[in-house]
């Protein structure tokens, strides 16, 4: 089977059209999308899905183990209530309010990061769909991180590679949560963890820059400002224009990232406007 994707920038993404992720895909099948994916530099767009969220998770379940599914960790408990009720695979994304409940957590990810790249062993796929977005506004930007890696100097790259950077869930959960919403247990240490600044994909080989803004607390066995100086350095690189892909929503869009390369700012410039999606996330092993 031929599967024709189109370039979404001169260095990174990809769109595939007339494909239907609903159908029972088979393993050369689901092989070549991911070999797309992954030459893409790991961003992946479909329009016009139609996703039950058996299929969804079915198809999430190709790429390994689910966060929330039976026997597998779970995201933190801070976003519990944003699960769906049925299926713990399923993590909500809304503003939308129903019988006084939150449909999904509201304004998550306003920031760059790489999803749970607090735990030892974080996300590698993110596979989010859109149900209901507004016409226009809550873009999500995407910045490839191993492009941003490959355009450093030698003497650069060489100074990162023995680095290495703790992530830890209370530098968001200190700017981007309110307290009362935090679960205390989100915050002893579960969700913390010491990764490589620069680590290889397995899929692509390629190498990537592995720290962000939304989670990383700094680097190890530097003092405060050597860290915050270098880590702003890095980031004010990776988000350069030259880097990054900007997806404005439509429904029934689905898009996967590689959170291993790649990293994502949600932008919530949409007010009230209803916006409605679904994300299952993939586990990585741990960063190398
Ligand atoms: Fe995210």
């Amino acid at each position: 089977m031929i599967i024709a994707a189109e370039q979404l920038s001169p260095i990174f993404g990809a769109k595939i059209s007339g494909f239907d992720l609903a159908d029972d895909l088979t393993d050369e099948t689901f092989e070549a999308i991911r070999q797309i994916w992954s030459k893409a530099g790991g961003l992946l767009v479909f329009h016009g899905q139609k996703l039950d969220i058996e299929a969804h998770i079915a198809f999430s379940r190709r790429f390994g183990p689910l966060f929330g599914e039976p026997g597998e960790a779970s995201l933190q408990e801070t976003v519990s209530r944003y699960i769906h009720p049925e299926h713990p695979e399923i993590y909500r994304v809304s503003n939308i309010v129903e019988n006084g409940q939150p449909k999904g957590r509201k304004g998550a990810g306003t920031y760059w990061h790489s999803d749970v790249s607090f735990r030892e062993t974080p996300a590698q796929a993110s596979i989010l769909y859109a149900h209901e977005v507004p016409e226009v506004g809550g873009d999500t930007l995407f910045a490839d991180m191993s492009g941003a890696y490959e355009a450093l100097s030698e003497a650069f790259k060489a100074l990162l590679t023995p680095l290495y950077a703790w992530h830890d869930f209370e530098v968001a959960a200190r700017r981007q949560y309110a307290r009362p919403a935090v679960i205390e247990a989100d915050m002893d240490g579960a969700n913390r963890a010491r990764h490589p600044v620069v680590r290889t994909n397995p899929q692509s080989e390629r190498k990537s820059l592995f720290v962000n803004p939304g989670f990383t607390s700094h680097l190890y066995g530097f003092n405060a400002d050597e860290s915050a100086t270098l880590l702003g350095q890095l980031y004010g690189h990776a988000a350069r224009p030259e880097f990054s892909h900007r997806h404005r929503w439509r429904p029934g869009d689905v898009v996967i990232w590689d959170n291993r390369s790649v990293m994502h700012y949600a932008v919530c410039d949409y007010g009230e406007a209803p916006r409605y999606l679904e994300r299952t996330t993939v586990i990585s092993d741990r960063p190398l």
